[in-house]
């Protein structure tokens, strides 16, 4: 679902948080592993606001939230992130009834992994009604948004979302992973660009990604913890 009715918003500041307005609903969601799949189990209560502010430093002594941190450390914020649609920077895996859209933006969250094959392997044998569910299942959970299904028509396979913010911690790498956007909320880049607005996507919030905004999995790497 296209909702951005409640007029919810993420505006990047320069050089300093994401700015979330319009009552956004705010958790926290663990990644857990359960056999050879990935499941979200809850977190901490995150209080509730009308508006509240990120952090994207990494520094934080408040996380999930901004504490000034950033201003102490220089932390440079500068958007890296390519501009393109998602349509046009994908990679197109043809399977047999099925096609997936790739584009690498990987935050390493591994729920393109199912009980018999990865998303891509899946894919391929989606002539297979139970390896084209589990492909779907396997695209749609990605919270990255790096991985899109579509149908024989054309159309994407999408999971219904209402506009959430899900700030992950991944339990089994013993880091802190980066902040879920769901349900099509705009993100404004510091100098006023709206990026495309999509269903999933994950910002960097260690600070480090080489492709800010979004996350490039370097939290996994660098260790990074929130605590
Ligand atoms: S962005 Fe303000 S403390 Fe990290």
């Amino acid at each position: 679902m296209m909702n951005n009715e409640k007029k919810c918003k993420i505006k990047i500041l320069k050089n300093g948080p994401y700015l979330v307005t319009g009552n956004v609903p705010l958790s926290e969601k663990i990644i857990v592993s359960k056999g050879k799949i990935n499941v979200f189990e809850e977190g901490r209560k995150l209080p509730q606001a009308e508006e509240y502010t990120l952090c994207r430093c990494g520094q934080s002594k408040n996380a999930p939230f901004c504490d000034g941190s950033h201003e102490r450390s220089g932390f440079n914020g500068v958007e890296r992130a390519s501009r393109a649609k998602f349509e046009d920077r994908a990679e197109v895996i043809g399977g047999p009834n099925l096609d997936l859209l790739d584009d690498n933006r990987c935050a390493f969250a591994r729920f393109c992994h199912r009980k018999d094959g990865n998303v891509w392997w899946l894919t391929e044998n989606s002539d297979n009604p139970n390896y084209r569910a589990e492909a779907i299942i396997a695209a749609s959970e990605c919270p990255a948004g790096r991985l899109v299904a579509y149908d024989n028509t054309g159309k994407p396979l999408e999971p219904n979302y209402e506009p959430a913010i899900e700030i992950l911690q991944d339990s089994e790498k013993e880091v802190s992973g980066p902040i879920f956007v769901k349900g099509n909320i705009p993100i404004e880049s510091a100098e006023g660009y709206t990026y495309e607005i999509r269903n999933r996507v994950t910002l960097c919030r260690c600070g480090e990604s080489r492709n800010t905004p979004f996350c490039d999995a370097t939290h996994i790497t660098m260790k990074f913890s929130d605590k």
